[in-house]
Protein backbone atom coordinates (compact mmCIF):
# COMPACT_ATOMS: atom_id res chain seq x y z
CA UNK A 1 0.00 0.00 0.00
CA UNK A 2 2.41 2.37 0.91
CA UNK A 3 4.73 1.61 -1.76
CA UNK A 4 1.89 2.69 -4.32
CA UNK A 5 1.02 5.74 -2.69
CA UNK A 6 4.37 6.75 -2.91
CA UNK A 7 4.31 6.10 -6.54
CA UNK A 8 0.83 7.72 -6.91
CA UNK A 9 2.41 11.02 -4.79
CA UNK A 10 5.74 10.99 -7.11
CA UNK A 11 3.59 10.90 -10.36
CA UNK A 12 0.96 13.52 -8.51
CA UNK A 13 3.39 16.15 -8.11
CA UNK A 14 3.60 17.09 -11.82
CA UNK A 15 1.73 20.13 -13.55
CA UNK A 16 -0.13 22.47 -11.24
CA UNK A 17 -0.07 20.99 -7.83
CA UNK A 18 2.52 23.01 -5.93
CA UNK A 19 1.47 26.09 -8.02
CA UNK A 20 -2.09 26.63 -7.08
CA UNK A 21 -1.12 25.05 -3.52
CA UNK A 22 1.54 27.78 -3.01
CA UNK A 23 -0.50 30.85 -4.16
CA UNK A 24 -3.42 29.95 -2.21
CA UNK A 25 -1.27 29.06 1.25
CA UNK A 26 0.60 32.97 -0.13
CA UNK A 27 -0.92 36.15 1.41
CA UNK A 28 -1.86 38.13 -1.04
CA UNK A 29 -0.59 41.82 -1.39
CA UNK A 30 -2.36 44.95 -1.53
CA UNK A 31 -1.28 48.85 -2.03
CA UNK A 32 2.11 47.81 -3.57
CA UNK A 33 4.04 51.08 -4.52
CA UNK A 34 5.43 51.41 -7.92
CA UNK A 35 8.87 50.64 -8.31
CA UNK A 36 9.41 52.91 -11.41
CA UNK A 37 12.68 55.07 -9.99
CA UNK A 38 14.49 51.79 -9.47
CA UNK A 39 14.13 51.07 -13.00
CA UNK A 40 15.30 54.33 -13.92
CA UNK A 41 18.92 55.35 -15.82
CA UNK A 42 21.81 56.69 -13.91
CA UNK A 43 24.78 58.42 -14.39
CA UNK A 44 28.38 56.27 -13.69
CA UNK A 45 30.43 58.24 -10.95
CA UNK A 46 33.66 57.14 -12.13
CA UNK A 47 35.96 58.64 -9.03
CA UNK A 48 35.63 57.71 -5.88
CA UNK A 49 32.91 59.58 -3.88
CA UNK A 50 33.01 59.58 0.23
CA UNK A 51 29.80 58.26 2.39
CA UNK A 52 28.09 59.12 5.45
CA UNK A 53 28.88 56.13 7.95
CA UNK A 54 25.85 56.08 10.80
CA UNK A 55 26.46 53.04 13.48
CA UNK A 56 30.29 51.01 12.84
CA UNK A 57 31.41 49.65 9.99
CA UNK A 58 34.07 47.34 11.31
CA UNK A 59 37.17 48.02 10.61
CA UNK A 60 38.63 44.67 9.62
CA UNK A 61 36.27 44.48 6.80
CA UNK A 62 39.25 45.44 3.80
CA UNK A 63 38.04 45.56 0.23
CA UNK A 64 35.32 46.16 -2.15
CA UNK A 65 31.44 44.97 -2.62
CA UNK A 66 31.04 44.88 -6.15
CA UNK A 67 27.67 45.22 -7.68
CA UNK A 68 26.08 44.58 -11.30
CA UNK A 69 23.17 45.24 -12.64
CA UNK A 70 20.73 47.24 -15.67
CA UNK A 71 21.24 50.79 -15.51
CA UNK A 72 20.61 52.45 -18.91
CA UNK A 73 17.19 51.70 -20.28
CA UNK A 74 17.03 54.25 -23.18
CA UNK A 75 19.24 55.66 -25.56
CA UNK A 76 17.56 58.52 -27.63
CA UNK A 77 14.17 57.59 -28.68
CA UNK A 78 14.34 53.88 -28.04
CA UNK A 79 13.73 52.07 -25.35
CA UNK A 80 13.95 48.56 -24.19
CA UNK A 81 11.47 45.85 -23.28
CA UNK A 82 13.01 43.40 -20.97
CA UNK A 83 14.78 44.85 -17.63
CA UNK A 84 17.38 42.14 -18.54
CA UNK A 85 17.95 44.49 -21.86
CA UNK A 86 19.50 47.19 -19.93
CA UNK A 87 22.70 48.52 -20.12
CA UNK A 88 25.23 47.04 -17.65
CA UNK A 89 26.82 49.10 -14.69
CA UNK A 90 29.28 47.89 -12.43
CA UNK A 91 29.59 49.42 -8.73
CA UNK A 92 32.17 49.55 -6.10
CA UNK A 93 31.71 50.37 -2.35
CA UNK A 94 35.48 50.12 -1.21
CA UNK A 95 35.57 49.81 2.19
CA UNK A 96 39.33 50.42 4.68
CA UNK A 97 39.30 51.18 8.09
CA UNK A 98 35.68 51.72 8.83
CA UNK A 99 35.21 54.21 5.75
CA UNK A 100 33.71 53.79 2.48
CA UNK A 101 33.58 55.47 -0.71
CA UNK A 102 31.59 54.45 -3.93
CA UNK A 103 32.23 54.68 -7.93
CA UNK A 104 30.56 53.18 -10.74
CA UNK A 105 30.68 53.00 -14.55
CA UNK A 106 29.03 51.29 -17.32
CA UNK A 107 30.29 48.12 -19.10
CA UNK A 108 31.84 49.35 -22.66
CA UNK A 109 30.01 46.66 -24.27
CA UNK A 110 30.00 47.05 -28.04
CA UNK A 111 26.56 47.49 -28.00
CA UNK A 112 27.16 50.22 -25.09
CA UNK A 113 29.63 52.02 -27.40
CA UNK A 114 27.53 51.35 -30.41
CA UNK A 115 24.28 52.82 -29.18
CA UNK A 116 25.78 55.69 -27.12
CA UNK A 117 27.55 57.11 -30.43
CA UNK A 118 24.51 56.24 -32.43
CA UNK A 119 22.16 57.72 -29.82
CA UNK A 120 19.82 55.28 -30.00
CA UNK A 121 19.47 50.83 -30.13
CA UNK A 122 21.82 49.81 -33.12
CA UNK A 123 20.28 46.31 -33.36
CA UNK A 124 23.29 43.62 -34.10
CA UNK A 125 24.04 42.72 -38.05
CA UNK A 126 24.81 40.33 -40.22
CA UNK A 127 27.62 39.42 -38.15
CA UNK A 128 30.72 37.40 -38.37
CA UNK A 129 29.27 35.66 -41.40
CA UNK A 130 31.16 32.67 -41.08
CA UNK A 131 31.44 30.56 -44.39
CA UNK A 132 28.67 28.24 -44.19
CA UNK A 133 29.87 24.66 -43.07
CA UNK A 134 27.49 22.12 -45.34
CA UNK A 135 28.36 19.59 -41.90
CA UNK A 136 27.09 21.95 -39.70
CA UNK A 137 22.91 21.44 -39.04
CA UNK A 138 21.03 24.58 -38.93
CA UNK A 139 21.52 25.56 -35.29
CA UNK A 140 25.22 25.76 -35.86
CA UNK A 141 24.90 27.20 -39.42
CA UNK A 142 22.41 30.08 -37.31
CA UNK A 143 25.11 30.83 -34.59
CA UNK A 144 27.70 31.22 -36.83
CA UNK A 145 26.13 34.34 -38.65
CA UNK A 146 24.96 36.11 -35.87
CA UNK A 147 26.56 38.00 -33.65
CA UNK A 148 25.95 37.54 -30.00
CA UNK A 149 25.63 40.40 -27.22
CA UNK A 150 27.76 40.76 -25.33
CA UNK A 151 25.80 43.56 -22.73
CA UNK A 152 26.70 41.87 -19.80
CA UNK A 153 24.79 42.57 -17.04
CA UNK A 154 24.73 39.91 -14.97
CA UNK A 155 27.59 38.53 -12.59
CA UNK A 156 31.23 39.08 -11.50
CA UNK A 157 33.01 35.96 -12.27
CA UNK A 158 36.70 34.62 -11.59
CA UNK A 159 38.69 32.56 -13.69
CA UNK A 160 42.64 32.52 -13.20
CA UNK A 161 42.65 34.92 -10.79
CA UNK A 162 41.13 37.61 -12.99
CA UNK A 163 37.56 39.39 -13.06
CA UNK A 164 35.22 39.39 -15.79
CA UNK A 165 31.55 40.24 -16.00
CA UNK A 166 29.71 37.32 -17.28
CA UNK A 167 26.62 37.35 -19.27
CA UNK A 168 24.78 33.86 -20.76
CA UNK A 169 26.84 34.17 -24.46
CA UNK A 170 29.94 33.20 -25.79
CA UNK A 171 31.56 36.75 -24.65
CA UNK A 172 32.92 37.79 -21.28
CA UNK A 173 34.49 41.36 -20.08
CA UNK A 174 37.56 41.15 -18.12
CA UNK A 175 37.07 44.13 -15.83
CA UNK A 176 39.45 46.01 -13.63
CA UNK A 177 37.46 45.60 -10.30
CA UNK A 178 39.50 48.84 -9.16
CA UNK A 179 38.88 51.16 -11.23
CA UNK A 180 36.56 49.77 -13.00
CA UNK A 181 37.59 50.00 -16.56
CA UNK A 182 36.25 47.01 -19.16
CA UNK A 183 38.91 45.66 -20.76
CA UNK A 184 39.15 43.23 -23.48
CA UNK A 185 36.55 41.37 -25.18
CA UNK A 186 36.84 37.05 -24.37
CA UNK A 187 35.31 34.76 -26.55
CA UNK A 188 34.72 31.34 -25.25
CA UNK A 189 34.86 29.49 -28.73
CA UNK A 190 38.53 30.63 -28.82
CA UNK A 191 39.43 28.61 -25.80
CA UNK A 192 37.30 25.69 -25.83
CA UNK A 193 34.48 24.06 -27.89
CA UNK A 194 30.93 26.10 -26.38
CA UNK A 195 29.11 28.92 -27.71
CA UNK A 196 28.15 29.99 -23.99
CA UNK A 197 28.58 30.34 -20.30
CA UNK A 198 26.43 30.81 -17.60
CA UNK A 199 27.07 33.53 -15.40
CA UNK A 200 27.23 31.10 -11.97
CA UNK A 201 30.18 29.33 -12.35
CA UNK A 202 31.35 27.06 -9.31
CA UNK A 203 34.85 27.39 -7.75
CA UNK A 204 36.68 24.31 -6.33
CA UNK A 205 38.82 24.89 -3.24
CA UNK A 206 41.94 24.11 -5.59
CA UNK A 207 41.07 27.53 -7.73
CA UNK A 208 39.74 25.03 -10.23
CA UNK A 209 36.36 27.06 -12.01
CA UNK A 210 33.80 25.06 -13.15
CA UNK A 211 30.93 26.01 -15.57
CA UNK A 212 28.43 25.06 -18.12
CA UNK A 213 28.25 26.67 -22.14
CA UNK A 214 26.12 25.01 -24.94
CA UNK A 215 27.35 23.75 -28.04
CA UNK A 216 25.68 22.76 -31.30
CA UNK A 217 26.61 20.80 -33.90
CA UNK A 218 26.22 17.98 -36.43
CA UNK A 219 25.69 15.61 -33.42
CA UNK A 220 22.74 17.68 -31.81
CA UNK A 221 22.67 19.66 -28.96
CA UNK A 222 24.97 19.57 -26.06
CA UNK A 223 25.41 20.81 -22.51
CA UNK A 224 28.97 20.91 -21.83
CA UNK A 225 30.60 21.27 -18.32
CA UNK A 226 33.82 23.18 -18.73
CA UNK A 227 36.65 23.25 -16.37
CA UNK A 228 39.38 26.04 -16.12
CA UNK A 229 42.22 25.22 -14.13
CA UNK A 230 43.34 27.29 -11.42
CA UNK A 231 45.76 29.93 -12.13
CA UNK A 232 49.12 29.03 -12.85
CA UNK A 233 51.71 30.31 -10.23
CA UNK A 234 55.27 29.71 -12.22
CA UNK A 235 53.34 31.60 -15.38
CA UNK A 236 55.21 35.35 -15.74
CA UNK A 237 52.06 37.61 -14.89
CA UNK A 238 50.50 39.41 -17.86
CA UNK A 239 47.71 41.94 -18.35
CA UNK A 240 45.69 39.37 -20.47
CA UNK A 241 42.70 37.46 -20.60
CA UNK A 242 43.60 33.61 -20.16
CA UNK A 243 41.50 30.74 -20.54
CA UNK A 244 43.85 28.07 -21.50
CA UNK A 245 43.94 24.95 -20.19
CA UNK A 246 40.28 25.48 -20.30
CA UNK A 247 38.26 21.70 -21.42
CA UNK A 248 35.08 20.03 -21.31
CA UNK A 249 34.82 17.31 -19.01
CA UNK A 250 31.15 15.64 -20.21
CA UNK A 251 28.94 16.48 -22.82
CA UNK A 252 25.41 15.69 -22.03
CA UNK A 253 23.14 15.86 -25.08
CA UNK A 254 19.71 17.75 -24.89
CA UNK A 255 16.45 15.74 -24.65
CA UNK A 256 15.13 17.41 -27.29
CA UNK A 257 17.92 17.90 -29.53
CA UNK A 258 15.68 20.96 -31.38
CA UNK A 259 14.20 21.93 -28.00
CA UNK A 260 17.08 22.85 -25.60
CA UNK A 261 16.45 23.87 -22.09
CA UNK A 262 17.04 27.42 -21.18
CA UNK A 263 20.15 27.27 -17.31
CA UNK A 264 21.15 30.03 -15.06
CA UNK A 265 23.21 27.87 -13.00
CA UNK A 266 23.81 24.27 -11.99
CA UNK A 267 24.95 22.45 -8.83
CA UNK A 268 27.99 21.27 -7.74
CA UNK A 269 29.16 19.72 -4.56
CA UNK A 270 32.65 17.87 -3.49
CA UNK A 271 32.44 15.15 -6.25
CA UNK A 272 29.84 15.38 -8.05
CA UNK A 273 27.84 18.22 -10.65
CA UNK A 274 23.99 18.32 -11.43
CA UNK A 275 22.42 19.53 -14.00
CA UNK A 276 18.97 20.75 -14.25
CA UNK A 277 17.48 20.46 -17.48
CA UNK A 278 14.15 22.21 -16.85
CA UNK A 279 10.71 22.70 -19.06
CA UNK A 280 11.59 26.54 -20.13
CA UNK A 281 12.79 25.83 -24.18
CA UNK A 282 15.03 28.01 -25.94
CA UNK A 283 13.09 28.85 -29.18
CA UNK A 284 15.73 29.20 -31.39
CA UNK A 285 13.88 30.58 -34.06
CA UNK A 286 12.25 33.54 -31.89
CA UNK A 287 15.85 33.62 -30.56
CA UNK A 288 16.73 34.37 -34.41
CA UNK A 289 14.14 37.21 -34.67
CA UNK A 290 14.66 38.63 -31.60
CA UNK A 291 18.51 39.21 -32.62
CA UNK A 292 16.79 40.43 -36.24
CA UNK A 293 14.06 42.81 -35.09
CA UNK A 294 14.82 43.51 -31.50
CA UNK A 295 12.04 41.67 -29.79
CA UNK A 296 12.45 41.54 -26.33
CA UNK A 297 14.56 39.09 -24.49
CA UNK A 298 11.53 37.25 -22.26
CA UNK A 299 10.33 36.15 -25.89
CA UNK A 300 12.80 33.93 -27.01
CA UNK A 301 12.08 31.25 -24.19
CA UNK A 302 8.90 28.90 -23.55
CA UNK A 303 8.15 27.24 -20.42
CA UNK A 304 7.10 23.78 -21.44
CA UNK A 305 5.51 22.42 -18.74
CA UNK A 306 4.86 18.75 -20.74
CA UNK A 307 8.19 17.93 -20.15
CA UNK A 308 9.60 16.77 -16.84
CA UNK A 309 12.38 18.34 -15.17
CA UNK A 310 15.95 16.05 -15.49
CA UNK A 311 18.72 16.39 -13.10
CA UNK A 312 21.84 14.70 -14.86
CA UNK A 313 24.33 13.47 -12.38
CA UNK A 314 27.77 13.81 -13.32
CA UNK A 315 31.10 12.79 -11.39
CA UNK A 316 33.36 15.68 -11.82
CA UNK A 317 36.79 14.25 -11.29
CA UNK A 318 36.19 11.72 -13.86
CA UNK A 319 33.46 13.55 -15.95
CA UNK A 320 31.67 10.24 -16.63
CA UNK A 321 27.77 10.88 -16.40
CA UNK A 322 25.32 8.58 -14.06
CA UNK A 323 23.02 5.99 -16.72
CA UNK A 324 20.07 6.91 -13.89
CA UNK A 325 18.06 9.35 -15.23
CA UNK A 326 16.28 11.14 -12.17
CA UNK A 327 13.11 13.28 -12.42
CA UNK A 328 11.04 15.54 -10.74
CA UNK A 329 7.75 17.33 -11.76
CA UNK A 330 8.12 20.54 -13.68
CA UNK A 331 10.02 23.33 -12.40
CA UNK A 332 11.95 26.07 -12.63
CA UNK A 333 15.37 27.36 -11.11
CA UNK A 334 17.43 30.69 -11.68
CA UNK A 335 19.39 30.01 -8.94
CA UNK A 336 21.20 26.99 -6.88
CA UNK A 337 21.83 27.01 -2.82
CA UNK A 338 24.19 24.14 -2.07
CA UNK A 339 24.66 20.76 -2.62
CA UNK A 340 26.45 17.86 -0.66
CA UNK A 341 26.84 14.43 0.14
CA UNK A 342 25.35 12.66 2.93
CA UNK A 343 26.28 9.13 3.32
CA UNK A 344 25.52 7.54 -0.12
CA UNK A 345 23.06 10.62 -1.45
CA UNK A 346 23.27 14.27 -3.15
CA UNK A 347 21.38 16.87 -1.25
CA UNK A 348 20.70 19.37 -3.57
CA UNK A 349 19.26 22.98 -2.31
CA UNK A 350 17.75 25.39 -4.83
CA UNK A 351 15.36 27.86 -5.12
CA UNK A 352 12.39 26.84 -7.51
CA UNK A 353 9.43 27.87 -8.98
CA UNK A 354 6.49 26.66 -10.64
CA UNK A 355 5.67 28.88 -13.42
CA UNK A 356 8.63 29.11 -15.57
CA UNK A 357 6.86 31.91 -17.49
CA UNK A 358 8.22 34.12 -14.24
CA UNK A 359 11.09 35.89 -15.67
CA UNK A 360 9.89 36.55 -18.80
CA UNK A 361 7.38 38.56 -17.09
CA UNK A 362 9.63 41.40 -15.72
CA UNK A 363 9.37 44.03 -18.64
CA UNK A 364 9.95 47.70 -17.72
CA UNK A 365 6.48 47.82 -18.48
CA UNK A 366 5.24 46.01 -15.57
CA UNK A 367 8.21 46.88 -13.15
CA UNK A 368 7.03 50.49 -13.64
CA UNK A 369 3.10 50.23 -13.09
CA UNK A 370 1.30 52.38 -10.98
CA UNK A 371 1.11 51.79 -7.46
CA UNK A 372 -2.03 50.31 -5.86
CA UNK A 373 -4.36 47.69 -7.88
CA UNK A 374 -2.15 47.45 -11.24
CA UNK A 375 0.97 46.72 -8.93
CA UNK A 376 -1.18 44.23 -6.62
CA UNK A 377 -2.20 42.44 -9.53
CA UNK A 378 0.97 42.11 -10.69
CA UNK A 379 2.62 40.60 -8.01
CA UNK A 380 -0.17 38.73 -6.81
CA UNK A 381 0.26 36.89 -10.22
CA UNK A 382 3.79 35.98 -10.26
CA UNK A 383 4.88 32.62 -8.61
CA UNK A 384 6.75 32.61 -5.26
CA UNK A 385 10.22 30.90 -5.57
CA UNK A 386 10.64 29.26 -2.58
CA UNK A 387 13.94 26.66 -1.20
CA UNK A 388 13.81 22.95 -1.99
CA UNK A 389 15.75 20.57 -1.22
CA UNK A 390 15.68 17.43 -3.66
CA UNK A 391 18.04 14.09 -2.13
CA UNK A 392 19.39 11.68 -5.07
CA UNK A 393 20.35 8.18 -4.36
CA UNK A 394 24.02 7.87 -5.55
CA UNK A 395 23.92 4.33 -5.93
CA UNK A 396 21.21 3.04 -8.35
CA UNK A 397 21.33 -0.27 -9.63
CA UNK A 398 19.59 -2.75 -11.14
CA UNK A 399 19.30 -4.64 -7.66
CA UNK A 400 17.62 -1.31 -6.20
CA UNK A 401 14.09 -2.27 -5.36
CA UNK A 402 11.39 -0.74 -7.64
CA UNK A 403 8.85 1.70 -6.04
CA UNK A 404 9.34 2.54 -2.77
CA UNK A 405 11.39 5.42 -1.01
CA UNK A 406 15.03 5.19 -1.48
CA UNK A 407 15.95 7.53 1.00
CA UNK A 408 17.00 5.68 4.11
CA UNK A 409 18.34 8.97 5.98
CA UNK A 410 15.97 10.25 8.70
CA UNK A 411 16.49 14.02 8.44
CA UNK A 412 15.40 14.20 5.31
CA UNK A 413 11.99 14.10 3.75
CA UNK A 414 12.32 13.91 -0.10
CA UNK A 415 11.35 11.45 -1.77
CA UNK A 416 12.94 9.16 -4.47
CA UNK A 417 11.59 6.34 -5.97
CA UNK A 418 12.70 3.99 -8.64
CA UNK A 419 9.86 3.74 -11.48
CA UNK A 420 11.72 1.50 -13.65
CA UNK A 421 15.20 0.43 -14.52
CA UNK A 422 17.48 3.61 -14.94
CA UNK A 423 14.95 5.78 -13.87
CA UNK A 424 14.26 7.71 -10.27
CA UNK A 425 11.40 10.12 -9.53
CA UNK A 426 11.74 12.57 -6.87
CA UNK A 427 10.00 14.49 -4.79
CA UNK A 428 11.15 17.81 -2.83
CA UNK A 429 11.06 18.70 1.00
CA UNK A 430 10.02 22.67 1.61
CA UNK A 431 12.77 24.20 2.64
CA UNK A 432 11.03 26.73 5.01
CA UNK A 433 8.10 26.74 6.84
CA UNK A 434 5.04 28.85 6.60
CA UNK A 435 6.84 31.99 7.99
CA UNK A 436 8.79 32.50 4.44
CA UNK A 437 5.41 33.18 3.05
CA UNK A 438 4.68 36.17 4.33
CA UNK A 439 7.80 37.69 2.95
CA UNK A 440 6.84 36.44 0.05
CA UNK A 441 9.30 33.77 -0.82
CA UNK A 442 13.13 33.97 -1.87
CA UNK A 443 15.80 34.58 -4.28
CA UNK A 444 19.46 35.68 -4.83
CA UNK A 445 20.64 32.71 -2.26
CA UNK A 446 24.34 33.28 -0.72
CA UNK A 447 26.31 30.92 1.73
CA UNK A 448 29.64 31.07 3.08
CA UNK A 449 31.11 29.80 0.12
CA UNK A 450 34.91 29.05 0.55
CA UNK A 451 34.25 26.68 3.58
CA UNK A 452 30.33 25.37 2.86
CA UNK A 453 30.02 25.11 -0.52
CA UNK A 454 29.93 21.44 -1.86
CA UNK A 455 30.17 20.49 2.18
CA UNK A 456 26.82 20.10 4.54
CA UNK A 457 25.94 23.83 5.63
CA UNK A 458 23.73 25.19 7.98
CA UNK A 459 23.05 28.92 6.91
CA UNK A 460 22.02 30.86 3.79
CA UNK A 461 21.42 34.02 3.46
CA UNK A 462 19.24 35.77 0.75
CA UNK A 463 16.58 38.22 -0.46
CA UNK A 464 13.09 37.94 0.23
CA UNK A 465 10.22 39.33 -2.09
CA UNK A 466 7.44 41.01 -0.84
CA UNK A 467 7.44 42.88 -3.97
CA UNK A 468 7.90 42.38 -7.35
CA UNK A 469 11.80 43.48 -6.35
CA UNK A 470 13.27 42.21 -2.91
CA UNK A 471 12.17 43.95 -0.42
CA UNK A 472 13.76 41.94 2.63
CA UNK A 473 16.54 40.26 3.49
CA UNK A 474 16.51 36.91 5.12
CA UNK A 475 19.14 34.58 7.08
CA UNK A 476 17.63 31.12 7.01
CA UNK A 477 18.85 27.75 9.59
CA UNK A 478 18.53 24.75 6.90
CA UNK A 479 18.63 22.63 10.25
CA UNK A 480 15.50 24.28 12.03
CA UNK A 481 13.95 26.23 8.78
CA UNK A 482 13.91 29.45 11.13
CA UNK A 483 14.38 32.96 9.89
CA UNK A 484 16.00 35.98 10.87
CA UNK A 485 14.77 39.07 8.51
CA UNK A 486 15.64 42.75 7.95
CA UNK A 487 12.54 44.15 6.57
CA UNK A 488 11.58 47.90 6.81
CA UNK A 489 8.61 49.34 4.14
CA UNK A 490 9.85 51.00 1.18
CA UNK A 491 13.34 49.56 1.14
CA UNK A 492 14.75 47.40 -1.30
CA UNK A 493 17.48 45.45 -0.81
CA UNK A 494 20.21 44.01 -3.09
CA UNK A 495 21.31 39.70 -3.27
CA UNK A 496 23.30 39.46 0.55
CA UNK A 497 27.12 38.94 0.42
CA UNK A 498 28.49 37.08 3.21
CA UNK A 499 31.87 37.96 4.47
CA UNK A 500 33.72 36.08 7.65
CA UNK A 501 35.56 37.65 9.66
CA UNK A 502 39.09 37.41 10.71
CA UNK A 503 39.70 34.06 12.37
CA UNK A 504 36.02 32.99 11.80
CA UNK A 505 35.47 29.56 13.50
CA UNK A 506 31.77 29.33 13.34
CA UNK A 507 30.03 29.63 9.67
CA UNK A 508 28.02 32.71 10.28
CA UNK A 509 31.13 34.49 12.16
CA UNK A 510 31.04 37.73 9.62
CA UNK A 511 28.93 40.31 8.41
CA UNK A 512 26.38 40.56 5.78
CA UNK A 513 26.59 42.98 3.22
CA UNK A 514 23.83 44.91 0.86
CA UNK A 515 23.40 47.78 -1.26
CA UNK A 516 19.30 49.18 -0.26
CA UNK A 517 17.43 51.68 -2.22
CA UNK A 518 14.45 53.25 -2.43
CA UNK A 519 11.39 54.60 -4.36
CA UNK A 520 10.64 57.09 -1.60
CA UNK A 521 13.18 59.21 -2.10
CA UNK A 522 15.87 60.17 -4.35
CA UNK A 523 20.00 60.11 -3.86
CA UNK A 524 19.20 57.68 -0.43
CA UNK A 525 21.17 54.96 -1.70
CA UNK A 526 23.68 52.93 1.61
CA UNK A 527 25.53 49.96 1.59
CA UNK A 528 23.94 48.21 4.81
CA UNK A 529 26.38 46.00 7.14
CA UNK A 530 24.66 43.70 9.22
CA UNK A 531 25.80 41.05 12.34
CA UNK A 532 25.41 37.74 9.99
CA UNK A 533 24.99 35.88 13.63
CA UNK A 534 22.01 37.69 14.82
CA UNK A 535 21.03 39.70 11.73
CA UNK A 536 21.53 42.82 13.67
CA UNK A 537 22.69 46.39 11.95
CA UNK A 538 25.89 47.23 12.51
CA UNK A 539 26.26 50.17 10.12
CA UNK A 540 25.69 51.92 6.96
CA UNK A 541 27.13 54.03 4.75
CA UNK A 542 24.87 56.71 3.12
CA UNK A 543 25.72 57.65 -0.60
CA UNK A 544 23.83 60.31 -2.16
CA UNK A 545 23.14 58.47 -5.76
CA UNK A 546 21.00 56.87 -6.98
CA UNK A 547 21.23 53.36 -7.94
CA UNK A 548 18.74 50.58 -10.23
CA UNK A 549 17.71 47.46 -8.38
CA UNK A 550 20.95 45.21 -9.73
CA UNK A 551 21.89 41.41 -9.87
CA UNK A 552 24.56 40.04 -8.46
CA UNK A 553 27.48 40.84 -6.25
CA UNK A 554 30.51 39.94 -5.04
CA UNK A 555 32.95 40.57 -2.35
CA UNK A 556 36.51 41.15 -3.43
CA UNK A 557 39.41 41.14 -0.83
CA UNK A 558 42.15 42.76 -3.55
CA UNK A 559 40.99 45.83 -2.51
C1 LIG B 1 21.98 43.71 -25.73
O1 LIG B 1 22.17 44.66 -26.73
C2 LIG B 1 21.40 44.48 -27.88
C3 LIG B 1 21.79 45.51 -28.90
O2 LIG B 1 21.81 46.79 -28.35
C4 LIG B 1 19.92 44.53 -27.52
O3 LIG B 1 19.12 44.31 -28.64
C5 LIG B 1 19.62 43.49 -26.45
O4 LIG B 1 18.29 43.59 -26.08
C6 LIG B 1 20.55 43.68 -25.27
N1 LIG B 1 20.31 42.75 -24.18
C7 LIG B 1 20.42 41.45 -24.22
C8 LIG B 1 20.15 40.74 -22.94
O5 LIG B 1 20.70 40.83 -25.20
C1 LIG C 1 38.12 57.71 7.72
O1 LIG C 1 37.25 58.75 8.05
C2 LIG C 1 37.65 59.50 9.16
C3 LIG C 1 36.59 60.52 9.45
O2 LIG C 1 36.15 61.15 8.31
C4 LIG C 1 38.99 60.16 8.87
O3 LIG C 1 39.44 60.85 9.99
C5 LIG C 1 40.00 59.06 8.51
O4 LIG C 1 41.21 59.66 8.14
C6 LIG C 1 39.48 58.22 7.39
N1 LIG C 1 40.39 57.14 7.14
C7 LIG C 1 40.81 56.82 5.94
C8 LIG C 1 41.74 55.68 5.85
O5 LIG C 1 40.45 57.41 4.94
C1 LIG D 1 21.30 14.35 9.95
O1 LIG D 1 20.80 14.03 11.23
C2 LIG D 1 21.80 13.63 12.15
C3 LIG D 1 21.13 13.21 13.43
O2 LIG D 1 19.76 13.10 13.29
C4 LIG D 1 22.76 14.78 12.39
O3 LIG D 1 23.79 14.37 13.26
C5 LIG D 1 23.37 15.20 11.08
O4 LIG D 1 24.16 16.35 11.26
C6 LIG D 1 22.29 15.50 10.06
N1 LIG D 1 22.95 15.71 8.79
C7 LIG D 1 22.86 16.84 8.14
C8 LIG D 1 23.67 16.92 6.94
O5 LIG D 1 22.13 17.73 8.48
C1 LIG E 1 33.54 30.65 6.00
O1 LIG E 1 33.62 30.36 7.38
C2 LIG E 1 34.90 29.98 7.82
C3 LIG E 1 34.79 29.60 9.26
O2 LIG E 1 33.99 28.47 9.35
C4 LIG E 1 35.90 31.08 7.55
O3 LIG E 1 37.17 30.71 7.98
C5 LIG E 1 35.89 31.39 6.05
O4 LIG E 1 36.75 32.44 5.76
C6 LIG E 1 34.51 31.71 5.58
N1 LIG E 1 34.46 31.92 4.16
C7 LIG E 1 34.08 33.05 3.57
C8 LIG E 1 33.97 33.10 2.13
O5 LIG E 1 33.77 34.03 4.16
C1 LIG F 1 43.84 45.64 2.84
O1 LIG F 1 43.90 44.88 1.63
C2 LIG F 1 44.93 45.29 0.74
C3 LIG F 1 44.77 44.51 -0.54
O2 LIG F 1 44.71 43.14 -0.32
C4 LIG F 1 46.28 45.06 1.44
O3 LIG F 1 47.31 45.49 0.57
C5 LIG F 1 46.32 45.84 2.74
O4 LIG F 1 47.52 45.56 3.42
C6 LIG F 1 45.13 45.50 3.61
N1 LIG F 1 45.10 46.39 4.75
C7 LIG F 1 44.87 45.96 5.99
C8 LIG F 1 44.83 47.01 7.05
O5 LIG F 1 44.70 44.79 6.26
FE1 LIG G 1 21.86 34.88 -11.47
Amino acid sequence: RRMTSMKEKAYNERGCYSFTKIKQRCPQASGLETLATLVSSVEETPDPIPTTVQGTIPTWINGSFLRNGPAKFEFGEDRYVHWFDGMAMMHRFHIKDGNVTYSSRFLRSDSYVKNTEKNRIVMSEFGTLALPDPCKNIFARFFSRFQMPDNASVNFVKYKGDYYVSTETNYMRRINPQSLETKEKVDWTKFVAVNSATAHPHYDQDGATYNMGNSYGKQGFFYNIVRVPPPDETAAKTDCADLSGAEVICSIPAAEPRKPSYYHSFVMSENYIVFVEQPIKLDLLKFMLYRIQGKSFHKVMTWEPKYNTIFHLVNRHTGKASEVRYQCAPMFTLHQINAYEDNGFLVMDMCCGDDGNAVGEFTLENIRRKSGEEMDKFYNDLCRNLPRRYVLPLNVDEQTPLDQNLISLNNYTATAVKTKPKEVVLTHEELHDDTLLQYGGLEFPQINYTQYNGRPYRYFYSCGFGHVFSDSLLKMDVHTKELKVWRFPGLYPSEPVFVASPGATEEDDGVVMSVIITPRKEKSTFLLVLDAKTFIELGRAEVPVNIPYGTHGVFNEMG
